[in-house]
């Protein structure tokens, strides 16, 4: 109960990674806002969080639109009161080659990993530097470290993250602030499905990625869960500005 009366705000809760964020910061005492534009996957993941006996509340924003987050936010300061804890885990992962890549493609990839994060980041700090408390914790990737190729607009995007990360840890470090990118290895959730199915393909390369893990698996999404409820957590304090990569040793 390490993050009792604390309240977080998790984008992209609805599915996936941030689900089971929303779930462990949830058992680990915090109340939990979901930003998501699924709205359907937000209220039944708010469900979820309130069945652990926490307050909860499903937010449906885009993170690209600064009103949207804005609005959003304002709910939750009045739902929950101020933001302690913020995750910014919203995202995309559209596999294209640079040479088939449209301008369309670029902007929105760049849009709602980099544009999402500063967008909700600027919303909540204000409420952190009041409390001189506050983790800001960002979803990267192992492709913003090592890139990978079909995704160089998320390698790009994943990288800035990053960038972004330990500029703001130097900023806000004075003001009790901490501010922390997690780079997952391939975690198995909806993102890697097309239209709804996994392709034969991605159904390949899944199986070869888990056979280069030194764990000889991928990750769930409790793997990330776990690295996130640590940075949330009082013990972090002196971590901050870092990327921590759970990746099962996944390097080659
Ligand atoms: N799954 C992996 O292998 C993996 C690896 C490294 C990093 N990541 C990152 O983890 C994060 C979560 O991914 P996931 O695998 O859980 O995927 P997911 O598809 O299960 O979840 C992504 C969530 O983000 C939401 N979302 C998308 N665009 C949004 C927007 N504009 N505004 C608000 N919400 C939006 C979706 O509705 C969804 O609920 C992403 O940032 C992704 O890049 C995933």
């Amino acid at each position: 109960m390490s993050l009792a009366g604390k309240n977080a705000i998790v984008t992209g809760g609805a599915s996936g990674i941030g689900r089971g964020i929303c779930l462990r910061l949830a058992r680990d005492g915090a109340n939990v806002a979901i930003l998501d534009v699924n709205q359907a996957g937000a209220a039944g993941v708010a469900s979820e969080v309130a069945g652990l006996g926490r307050k909860s509340l499903a937010c449906q924003a885009d993170v690209t639109s600064r009103v949207q987050v804005e609005a959003a936010i304002a709910q939750v300061r009045q739902t929950l009161g101020p933001v302690h804890i913020l995750v910014n885990d919203a995202g995309i992962g559209k596999f294209v080659l640079l040479a088939e890549m449209s301008e369309e493609a670029w902007d929105e990839m760049i849009a709602i990993h980099l544009k999402g994060t500063f967008n909700c980041t600027k919303a909540v700090v204000p409420d952190m530097v009041n409390a001189k408390w506050g983790r800001i914790i960002n979803i990267a990737s192992t492709a913003g470290l090592g890139g990978a190729a079909g995704l160089v607009h998320y390698s790009a995007a994943k990288a800035g993250i990053i960038g972004f990360s330990k500029g703001l840890a130097q900023e806000l470090g004075p003001m009790g602030i901490t501010v922390n990118a997690i780079a997952p290895g391939l975690i198995e959730t909806p993102i890697l499905q097309q239209n709804g199915v996994i392709t034969s393909r991605m159904q390949k390369f899944i199986e070869q990625t888990a056979a280069r893990a030194a764990v000889r698996r991928n990750g769930a999404p409790e793997d990330i869960a776990a690295a996130c409820a640590y940075l949330a957590s009082e013990e972090a304090s002196f971590f901050t500005g870092q990327v921590m990569s759970p990746n099962g040793g996944m390097y080659t």
